[in-house]
Formats: C-alpha cells, sequence, structure tokens
C-alpha cells in the first residue's frame, strides 16, 4: 500500500516536472534574457565552434537584412491588421530570435540596436534544449532547460565552465524539426524540411540531418580538449553557393540524332537530386525559385529559347514561367488598397523566359492568390517540387524555325535557383545578394540537321 502511494507520489512528480516547462507558444515570456549565456562566453574555449557559427545564418537568424525587412515591413504592420495572424508578432522570433521570445522581448528592438535579440539562434539555446513537447517537432516546440549544464552528443565530457550531459535527442533530426516544421495559422505546413525528410530514403537510412550539415571530422571541441571526430557547426544552406550547386544532376538527350530541316525535334532532360535529404527546394519554398532554361544554337550561331512541354497535370500553369501577376497580399501591410501585385516569376528574356519549367509549390493566401507571406497561406498548391533521390524528366517538342541553319545544332539546359523572386526583392528593396543566379547545373546536347 504505503509502495503504491509512493509510485503514485513519484509519477505525479515527473509528470508535473515535464509539465512545468511550457514549449512552443506556451514559453512566450517565461525566462529571462540572463538565464542564457552568450556566444561570446563559449568562444574563449570552442574557438573554431564560434567562428563557423558566426559565419552559418544561424548567427543571423534575426540580424539578415531579408528577416529584417519580411518581419518588420510584412509580418508585424500585417499581424496588427488581421486578428487572424496576431500570433506571428511574437512567434516569428520562437525560431529567428528565441531569446527574445522566451523572454517575452517581442517585438524586439530593430536589428543591431545591440539587443540580445541580435544573437539569433545561440549556442546556449540549441544547448539547454532537452527534448520537444507532443508528437510532431514544429513551430518551436522544444523545450529549454537554461543553467550550468549543457546539453551535447557525448557522454562524460568535462569543462571548467559547466557540466555536461549526453543528450540523444541532440544528434536526431527531431531537434532540427523543431523549427524546420513550420504550421502557418490556418493549419497549413509552410515549412516541412524535416517532414520531407522523414519520408524519404535517408531517414530510413538513418541518415539525420546533422550528417550533411554538421559533419564530423578530426579537430577539437575546445582549446584545451584531445583530438577527436567533432560535429562541424557549418549550417550550410541555400546560402553556400557550394552546398546549392550540383545537388541536382542534368543529363539530356534528343529522342533522334538527325532531323530534317522542316520537322521538329524532341530532347529529353533528366533531373536527379543525389545531394539533399529532403524536396528542392525546401524550406523558405515561398521565396525560393528554381528554373530550367533551354536554348537551342544553329551552326551559324543563331540562339533559340525552347519551351518545355506541358504534362497536363493540375495546376501545372504555375509551374511554367509566364507574365502574370501574384503576392497581391503584399498590399495588406503596406496599405496598398487593390494592390495589383508584382510580377509572379521575374521574366526577364535573360536566363527566364515565358515557357520555361519551374519546380515549386506555390502558396495561396485566403483569397485564393499567390503568396510569399508563409503565415498567410490557407492552401498549397501542387508540389512540383524534385525529392529526395527521385528523377524527374522534362520533355521540349522544338519545331525547327524555317530559317535554320543546316549542320549542327547544339542544345544547351541550365537550372538557375534564386533565393527570392526578383520581382517581390525589387518591390521591397531587399539587397541583390538574395536574388543573384546560381546556376545549380548544366548540361547540352545536338542534333544534326539536314535538307
Ligand atoms: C572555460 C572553457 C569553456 C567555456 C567558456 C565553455 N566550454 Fe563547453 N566545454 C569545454 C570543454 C573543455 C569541454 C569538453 C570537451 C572535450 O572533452 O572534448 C566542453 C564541452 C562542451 C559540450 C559538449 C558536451 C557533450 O556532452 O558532448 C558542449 C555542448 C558545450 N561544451 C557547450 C558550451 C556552451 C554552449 C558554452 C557557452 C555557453 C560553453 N560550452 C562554454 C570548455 C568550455
Ligand atoms: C531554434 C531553432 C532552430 C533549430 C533548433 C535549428 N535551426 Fe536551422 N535555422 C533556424 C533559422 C531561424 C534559420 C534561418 C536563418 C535565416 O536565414 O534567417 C536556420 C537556418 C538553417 C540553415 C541555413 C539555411 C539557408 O538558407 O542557408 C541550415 C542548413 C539549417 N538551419 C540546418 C539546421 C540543422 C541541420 C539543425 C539541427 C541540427 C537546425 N538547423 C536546427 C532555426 C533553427
Ligand atoms: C542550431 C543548434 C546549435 C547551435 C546554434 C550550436 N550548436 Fe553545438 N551542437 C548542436 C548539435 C545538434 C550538436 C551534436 C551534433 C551531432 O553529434 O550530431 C552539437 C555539438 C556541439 C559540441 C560537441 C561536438 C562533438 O561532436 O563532440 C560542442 C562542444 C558544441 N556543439 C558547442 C557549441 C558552441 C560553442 C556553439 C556556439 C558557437 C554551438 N555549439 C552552437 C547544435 C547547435
Ligand atoms: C543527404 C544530405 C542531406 C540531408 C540528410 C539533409 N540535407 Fe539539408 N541540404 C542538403 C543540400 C545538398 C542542400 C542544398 C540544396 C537545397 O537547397 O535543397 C540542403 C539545403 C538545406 C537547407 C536550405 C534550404 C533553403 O532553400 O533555404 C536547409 C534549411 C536544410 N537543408 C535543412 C535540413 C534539415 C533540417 C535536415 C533534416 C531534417 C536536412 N537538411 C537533411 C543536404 C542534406
Ligand atoms: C518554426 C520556425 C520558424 C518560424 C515560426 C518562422 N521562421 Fe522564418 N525561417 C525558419 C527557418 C528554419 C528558415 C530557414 C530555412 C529555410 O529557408 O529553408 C527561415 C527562413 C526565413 C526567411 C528567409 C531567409 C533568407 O535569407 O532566405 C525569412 C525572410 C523568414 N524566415 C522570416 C520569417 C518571418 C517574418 C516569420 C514570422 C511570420 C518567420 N520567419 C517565422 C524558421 C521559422
Amino acid at each position: 500500500m504505503r509502495f503504491a502511494l509512493i509510485l503514485v507520489f513519484l509519477s505525479t512528480l515527473v509528470s508535473a516536472a515535464v509539465a512545468d516547462i511550457p514549449a512552443g507558444e506556451d514559453a512566450l515570456g517565461t525566462r529571462s534574457y540572463d538565464d542564457y549565456e552568450r556566444p561570446e562566453v563559449c568562444a574563449a574555449c570552442h574557438v573554431d565552434f564560434y567562428q563557423q557559427w558566426t559565419q552559418a545564418m544561424m548567427s543571423q537568424a534575426y540580424v539578415h537584412h531579408w528577416d529584417e525587412i519580411e518581419y518588420f515591413e510584412l509580418a508585424i504592420p500585417h499581424a496588427e491588421k488581421d486578428e487572424k495572424v496576431a500570433g506571428v508578432k511574437a512567434g516569428c522570433n520562437g525560431c529567428h530570435a528565441p531569446l527574445s521570445f522566451l523572454a517575452g522581448d517581442v517585438p524586439p528592438p530593430p536589428p543591431g540596436s545591440g539587443s540580445r535579440a541580435d544573437e539569433g539562434v545561440s549556442c546556449d539555446l540549441c544547448h539547454t534544449i532537452t527534448g520537444f513537447a507532443g508528437d510532431i517537432p514544429y513551430n518551436f516546440n522544444w523545450i529549454s532547460e537554461p543553467g550550468r549544464m549543457k546539453q551535447g552528443p557525448k557522454p562524460g565530457l568535462v569543462s571548467p565552465h559547466h557540466d555536461t550531459v549526453e543528450n540523444e535527442f541532440l544528434k536526431t533530426a527531431d531537434f532540427c524539426g523543431t523549427c524546420h516544421n513550420e504550421m502557418s495559422p490556418y493549419g497549413i505546413w509552410v515549412k516541412s524540411t524535416h517532414l520531407e525528410w522523414s519520408e524519404g530514403p535517408y531517414a530510413e537510412q538513418g541518415v539525420p540531418c546533422q550528417q550533411c550539415h554538421m559533419p564530423k571530422a578530426m579537430g577539437r571541441n575546445a582549446k584545451m580538449s584531445e583530438p577527436d571526430l567533432v560535429a562541424q557547426h557549418l549550417f550550410h544552406g541555400a546560402h553556400d553557393e557550394g552546398k546549392l550547386k550540383g545537388a541536382i544532376e542534368l543529363r539530356m538527350h534528343p529522342e533522334e540524332r538527325e532531323t530534317e530541316w522542316d520537322s521538329s525535334a524532341v530532347i529529353k532532360v533528366q533531373l536527379f537530386n543525389g545531394k539533399a535529404g529532403h524536396k528542392i527546394p525546401t524550406g523558405s519554398v515561398e521565396d525560393r525559385i528554381l528554373w530550367l532554361h533551354v536554348t537551342a544554337t544553329d551552326s551559324e550561331g543563331k540562339t533559340y529559347h525552347v519551351p518545355v512541354d506541358a504534362k497536363g497535370f493540375a495546376g501545372e500553369e504555375y509551374t511554367i514561367a509566364a507574365e502574370t501577376l501574384a503576392y497581391q497580399d503584399m498590399g495588406i501591410a503596406k496599405e496598398i488598397p487593390d494592390f495589383a501585385g508584382v510580377q509572379r516569376d521575374g521574366v526577364s528574356g535573360d536566363d527566364m523566359d515565358v515557357g520555361d519549367r519551374i519546380f515549386r509549390m506555390p502558396y495561396f493566401d485566403p483569397q485564393g492568390r499567390m503568396t510569399i507571406q508563409q503565415w498567410n497561406t490557407s492552401s498549397l498548391g501542387v508540389d512540383y517540387r524534385i525529392g529526395p533521390r527521385e528523377t524527374k524528366i522534362e520533355t521540349f517538342t522544338w519545331t525547327l524555325p524555317d530559317d535554320i541553319a543546316q549542320g549542327r545544332v547544339v542544345f544547351t539546359a541550365t537550372l538557375n535557383y534564386k533565393k527570392l523572386v526578383e520581382p517581390v526583392a525589387e518591390f521591397l528593396n531587399v539587397p541583390d545578394d538574395e536574388t543573384e543566379t546560381i546556376v545549380i547545373n548544366t548540361a547540352s546536347t545536338w542534333i544534326e540537321v539536314y535538307e
């Protein structure tokens, strides 16, 4: 009897302890800035990790220009006008400035004012996460237990500055998923990098995010420790050209090598996602644009654009470059009544033409218009992205122009990427580095044209 009572008492204690630590939205204002140490403190001993972190987007999560513009010029004004999305005023910070969220300092002072929001996703935030609440990691539902104890991947490490404990959670993809899955106020998955991963081949083979974004190498954890295999804090993604380049492999071939001048050529392009553990693009899918541009150059050097063949699936119009307008909901925050929107894709006639294939998943606002405001997303369109280890084939049927020169015609395919669709960046004055075109890969093939 007494034993049973003690058991009941103990289990109440345990569940009370877990329930006592609020996570996700409930954690707003439950801590103070002083509960967390600054990255500069860790830098004194963890020299390499600190420098790596300062170069990764984690340290820029609050101060980066595009984040600043989107939060202060779109999200906050929108949250103040529309009750449905009011929560994002605090919520963006749950992932981008977690210390401010925990301290209830929302919205935080603007970037660069020296507030602790500027730390972004800091060392002490990640290394005091003990687990997550619920079944699916999303919307910053990590559990934070700041203090002397630092959560790490290895058992029994000794530090003069803090205690350490091995925590399996840090080695899992779920850890990353707490911030890399996001659900909008309308209940739509607007960021699903972890969910994409969990349905793909890498999860099945036990390859978590860390293996590709925090690769292990011989080095030192701290300047006074023995060399060991240690997890490099690279977190390299869309802001690292080297990570993007070659992420999709391209090959192409004609159905027939020789063609009469008054007929047509059929070219096939294979696109293989051989490098990423999730779909491409992933994460901020509403911002990114990935497109395939094909040209033909005849033996006299004249170049023609070759549009893709439509496949006929529902929603395909969003995956073929066109000169149409979109993103009208930016007018809400900008207070432009009946805002007509800006160009959807950024057709330039330069590296993008009408008829190029776009690999994307469109996000729609409650009025059914395409949006880059993930918090204002109430439905998703067709998912025409390239999954992990998936290969897509695109066909280009091209009626040879009347004046084509005889001889060899060379076809070139270029797979281009921009972190942010150009017309949106121009409208909001986002600096150019967010819209530079990055060539992911190229391929070429040829046919012989005869009379
Ligand atoms: C005075 C030096 C010093 C400072 C300051 C310091 N650490 Fe450490 N830390 C160490 C040493 C030494 C180790 C053990 C390394 C080893 O044996 O490989 C360590 C280990 C760790 C580990 C690994 C634990 C494990 O179980 O794998 C983590 C995580 C960690 N520190 C985080 C931090 C964070 C976060 C900060 C800043 C808030 C910080 N440290 C500040 C010296 C320091
Ligand atoms: C506390 C929230 C949080 C956790 C936990 C977290 N991330 Fe992130 N991560 C972010 C935020 C916010 C950004 C975006 C920074 C920006 O661009 O403003 C980011 C950016 C990145 C990027 C760079 C993306 C780009 O556009 O270049 C990579 C890669 C990344 N995270 C990987 C990981 C991995 C791997 C893990 C798990 C080991 C992880 N993250 C855990 C919040 C988090
Ligand atoms: C986005 C979350 C995140 C941030 C920010 C972060 N870390 Fe880590 N850190 C991790 C994860 C996850 C691991 C374990 C990776 C693994 O073993 O797969 C780790 C591992 C470590 C280790 C042990 C490495 C090893 O392999 O033995 C140390 C020490 C450490 N981090 C210190 C730091 C310091 C110092 C900073 C800031 C300069 C920092 N971390 C920033 C998530 C983070
Ligand atoms: C097999 C290696 C691999 C695995 C596993 C992997 N990634 Fe990636 N990741 C990549 C490559 C390559 C890229 C660059 C191409 C791209 O943008 O998709 C990338 C890009 C990213 C980006 C930037 C996307 C963008 O457009 O901003 C983020 C964020 C990211 N990964 C997070 C994660 C998270 C979180 C996980 C685990 C749930 C994970 N990755 C698993 C290889 C991997
Ligand atoms: C659940 C966590 C989470 C929430 C909530 C969140 N973000 Fe993010 N955000 C991320 C992560 C992780 C990335 C980077 C990963 C990627 O792009 O693949 C990111 C990327 C971004 C980027 C693109 C950065 C770049 O340079 O390309 C912007 C801008 C941004 N977020 C703004 C916001 C705003 C504004 C809000 C609130 C309306 C918000 N975020 C809410 C996690 C979050």
